[in-house]
Parts: C-alpha cells; structure tokens; sequence
C-alpha cells in the first residue's frame, strides 16, 4: 500500500510489483466494484488529456467510486483561484484521492503535502508519469515475463517527457537496460549519470533493442527552435517502415499517445503486428485500477 502515487523514483522495486502484481489479478478476475463504494475520486487536470483521464475515470468507475469531473475552464481557478485552494475546498466535500495533472513539476507532491487525502499524480510538467510507466511496464512484463536483460530504447523528445523520466527509473527498477535517441538538443548527455545509454544516430539506436518507445515532439513545452525543421525529425528520428524492417523479429512498438502521424511515427508503422499502443492503452485501465486500490 502506498498513501501516494506521486513518482517512480520513491517507490521500491516491491511497490512497483505489488502494483503490477494487482493490475494481473484485477485483468484476470475483473474489478471489485465494490472496492471504492461510497469514495469520491477528484479529476484535477489542468492541461488537456485523452487517455490518462478518461483511463483514470473508467477506473475508478470500475471500482465503485464516484468520478468528479472538475473542468478548469468552468471552475474559480480562471476567477484566479490556486490550485492549493481548489484542493481545499474540494477535500472539505469528503475526498478519497484528487489524480491531477498540471504543467508544473512538484504541483501534485505539493497538494499531497498539505491535504490530508490521497493524491495520484497524472503528469506533472517535465517531471513525471508514474502511471503510463506502470502501464508500459505491465505491458512488456506481459510479454516477456521478466524485464531482466531487455534493452528498451526510448526515442525523440526526451528534454520535455515526463514519460521518458518514469520510464528510465521504472525500467531500471525491473532490470531493464534503456537507451535514449534522439536530436543532442532534445537529449541530455546528462542522462548518463542515471544509468541510461544515449545516442543521436538512429540507425546506430535501434541495434540490438527489445522495445522501442517512441515519444511525441511536444511542440508546446518548445519555446525555441530545438529541431531544424518537422521535415528533417522525421528524416532522421521518425520511426518509418525501412527503420522498423531494421529492428530484429518480435521488437515491440510502443508510443504513449498522441502520436503526431508522419512525425514521430509514419501511419503505416501504426499498423504492424508488433505495436503495442492500442494494448498500452486498455491495460492503463487495470493499472490505474491497481493504482487507486493501493493507495492507503
Ligand atoms: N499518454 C498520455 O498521457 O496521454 P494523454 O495526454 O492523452 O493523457
């Protein structure tokens, strides 16, 4: 049991597996739906989502917990009100757990510490996504059993992904080796520190690798031109058909969504037997249940 979901980096190795552990069970058995009867669960996302959220209330919903759907552009918040104060008021009406996404790194760590409610981070700035990394890790361990000795490389725009910094740490907690690719702008050297390989030559990346996650340019977090061109990425970081006939048989595709088609990834690769992005997607479901059911 954990009393927050607010990164990969504190939990151990044991919180991991135990999460993952009850998102098996839950897709195997079905959910309780009786698990959270009587609880309100608070959606507090103050930047747009697709799947996180509406993963996160079908969930919950699974469960037998009330979904509260509060919308920013409706809410005080544009009256000017903080987050701090939205919590508040919110947790007075007798909250179980607030899942919040916000564009700055700590804003859910921050509302953990001063509401006395459970709090789920769903994405934070260029911090963390401790939920789509247990999701994709679920998704691979259901595929190979055992992450020890697989080699994962993440591609594309990992300055600004939260989902890249939850990976790299849920990875390496399952044993798992991952290798970063992409522009040097867009790549920190100072990845390396944490264990994680880095490169810039595509072709060279994709040697010898089990999985390939490939991440969304995330123009809106870009304040200056970090790539030459969208026509020059996709040149030489997109994932197309020739890069994908490069990879060895039974190498996993993966893409946490949305995907910019013909950027990041070419349609047609979206539709090979070894992508998993539709996969990643329906077991976020079950974790996001495991989640939820682990929080004190
Ligand atoms: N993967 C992910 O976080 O997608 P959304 O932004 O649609 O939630």
């Amino acid at each position: 049991m954990i009393p927050h979901l607010l990164s990969i980096r504190e939990l151990s190795q044991g919180d991991v597996l135990d999460i993952l552990g009850r998102a098996s069970k839950l897709k195997r058995e079905g959910a309780q739906c009786t698990a959270l009867a009587g609880k309100v669960v608070v959606k507090l996302f103050y930047e747009p989502s697709t799947r996180t959220s509406c993963s996160f209330e079908v969930a919950a919903a699974g469960l037998g917990a009330h979904v509260l759907n509060w919308n920013i552009a409706s809410s005080s918040s544009v009256k000017g009100e903080t987050l701090l104060d939205t919590a508040r008021n919110l947790a007075a009406m007798g909250v179980f757990a607030f899942v919040i996404r916000h564009p700055n790194a700590g804003a859910p760590a921050l509302v953990a510490k001063h509401i006395g409610c459970a709090v789920v981070n769903a994405g934070d700035g260029r911090h963390e996504h401790p939920s789509q990394a247990l999701l994709d890790a679920f998704t691979l361990l259901e595929k190979w059993g055992d992450m020890r000795g697989r080699r994962v490389l993440i591609v594309g725009d990992v300055l600004h992904s939260r989902v890249a910094r939850s990976n790299l740490y849920c990875l390496q907690l399952l044993g798992a080796k991952v290798r970063f690719c992409g522009p040097p702008t867009l790549v920190p050297k100072a990845f390396e520190a944490f264990g994680a390989e880095v490169c810039f030559d595509l072709d060279e990346a994709l040697k010898e690798v089990d999985a390939v996650m490939v991440l969304r340019l995330q123009k809106e977090r870009q304040q200056e031109a970090l790539i030459p061109s969208a026509q020059e990425y996709q040149r030489r970081w997109g994932m197309d058909l020739r890069r994908m006939s490069q990879l060895k048989e039974g190498t996993f595709l993966m893409h946490p969504g949305p995907v910019n088609r013909g950027l990041e990834l070419a349609s047609e690769v979206m539709e090979g037997p070894f992508n998993l992005i539709l996969e990643q997607v329906a077991n976020g479901v079950v974790v996001r249940q495991a989640i939820l059911e682990s929080l004190q």
